[in-house]
């Protein structure tokens, strides 16, 4: 393979190697064209720098942004002017690999706004910015990889294509094609936690970083329709504190790793500007710095109807016990209450789905006020980040909250679609467990200050949007 152009321009200049002869491919970020020669900027995204070629102006005749090429030349110390490097390549030879037409080609050095770069998915990731997110989802993945192997949890996958609806909310999206391939029509998966609690129950720590689809028709900054989600189940656990204390040590890592490393400065420098880089770091540091908040729904629920009647805020929706949190209870908890992220406790049942143990919790709650062992993570601006819970272990009881729940569930094979096998998990060997589901792409936006989750996806599709 070609040499990184960050491995060029990191290398340092008294590891004796200036003055080498290199060679560089990439594409053309800018080309300036001076009386006596031309300076190319030249990018391959290994770093949001690019490194600067200094041509004749025979050899950059046809450079033009966009146009890839291979240059061969002399690495050396860059002479006058104001530069962004100490070096620069001398060219000696360059290779025009594929022209850009400039009159054609769709990027250009201007602001380009959020929404026309999202119709050009296929070029987007050519940015610095959007680069950058690339490289930042692979360097997210591989110290959480390092983490879970370092706290004994092994890494699992589990099925796209799914008999049933995990989460109960009717927001599948139905595989009916080929006609009767699978007998019944199938669907893809809305979350990987059934599997992964059957895989817990031969391995007691498993992970998975899997692709999940949402039918739902939410046109947000933090929803897709395709995502991918962090899921983790843990058996022998009989309190939420273990789940809790992981979660806090995960993103507490993943936030070190980038906040002390090259891509951290480099995530910083493609925000959007200063006061964006400074928030973003302020972020970072309290993320780190501050013990994380915990507090119950019913607690929460009280704490909101207290800034209403104090003339504190105003929402749209009132906050009552048994009703959803909004989005803007969720934000005014995390960003105004706790000013950074905080687990909320013990939803009521209701609000729930069918798997979840009922809570211990000592909270009092108003009259008949069922509530379960779950909680969500709220941060600021992103807003809930995980849900997680214990799961209800019992055979007799689970079989309870199915049959409540109106759940198919016959026998074996010739009831498709029945979830029988995930109760029976309770017939044999059954533990406590429990485990949590995490956005992972509405993590890439908390952590590298995105604002739009149509941003941190290269590829994103949401309601009524699919066309890369
Ligand atoms: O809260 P959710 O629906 O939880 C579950 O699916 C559980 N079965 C997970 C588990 O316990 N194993 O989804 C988990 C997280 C949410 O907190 C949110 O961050 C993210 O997934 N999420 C979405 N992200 C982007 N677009 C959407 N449409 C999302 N829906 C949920
Ligand atoms: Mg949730």
């Amino acid at each position: 393979f070609p040499r990184t152009i960050s491995s060029l321009l990191y290398s340092s200049p008294s590891d004796g190697k200036t003055n080498e002869t290199v060679t560089v491919t990439g594409w053309v970020r800018s080309v300036r064209r001076m009386k006596n020669v031309s300076f190319a900027h030249v990018s391959d995204g290994s770093t949001i720098h690019p490194v600067q070629a200094v041509l004749t102006k025979e050899q950059s005749e046809n450079l033009s942004m966009g146009a890839s090429v291979k240059i061969m030349g002399e690495w050396k110390e860059s002479i006058g002017g104001k530069r962004q490097q100490s070096r620069e390549l001398l060219a000696e030879k360059v290779e025009l690999l594929g022209k850009a037409d400039p009159l054609t080609y769709p990027l250009q050095k201007k602001y380009q706004t959020p929404e026309f770069l999202r119709t050009l998915s296929h070029l987007r990731p050519r940015i610095p910015a959007n680069t950058n997110l690339l490289r930042l989802r692979s360097n997210l993945i591989s110290t959480l990889t390092a983490f879970f192997a370092e706290h004994s949890f092994i890494q699992c996958h589990t099925p796209i294509i799914t008999p049933s609806d995990c989460e109960g909310a009717g927001e599948v999206f139905t595989i009916t094609r080929p006609e009767n391939f699978f007998k019944t029509p199938k669907y893809l998966t809305v979350s990987s936690q059934l599997h992964l609690e059957a895989l817990a129950a031969a391995v007691p720590r498993v992970w998975t970083l899997s692709p999940t689809f949402r039918a739902e028709k939410s046109d947000t900054a933090r929803h897709l329709s395709e995502f991918y989600m962090l899921e983790v189940e843990a058996a022998f656990i009989d309190s939420l504190d273990p789940l809790i204390a992981l979660i806090e040590a995960m993103v507490k890592t993943l936030v070190r790793s980038i906040s002390t490393s090259r891509l951290g400065e480099e995530t910083l420098s493609t925000v959007g500007g200063e006061d964006k880089a400074k928030e973003l770091e302020e972020r970072w540091n309290s993320l780190l710095e501050r013990p994380w908040s915990r507090i119950t729904y019913t607690e929460a629920i009280s704490r909101l109807s207290s800034a209403v009647e104090q003339k504190e805020v105003q929402f749209a929706f009132p906050p009552v016990w048994g009703a959803a949190l909004q989005a803007e209870h969720e934000r005014f908890l995390a960003q105004t209450v706790f000013n950074g992220p905080v687990f909320v406790t013990d939803y009521p049942k209701s609000l729930k789905p069918f798997y979840m143990l009922p809570s211990t919790s000592t909270t009092p709650t108003p009259e008949g006020g069922e509530t379960v062992a779950c909680f969500d993570l709220l941060v600021p601006v992103v807003g809930e980040l995980i849900g997680g819970s214990l799961r209800e272990h019992r055979y007799d009881e689970l079989l309870a909250e199915m049959q409540k729940h109106g759940m198919v569930l016959g026998d074996g094979d010739e009831d498709e679609g029945s979830l029988r096998w995930y109760l029976e998990l309770r017939k044999w060997g059954s533990v406590k467990h429990g485990g949590f589901g995490l956005g992972f792409d509405r993590l890439v936006c908390y952590l590298a200050g995105v604002e739009n989750i149509r941003e941190a996806v290269a590829f994103p599709r949401w309601v009524g949007r699919c066309d890369c």
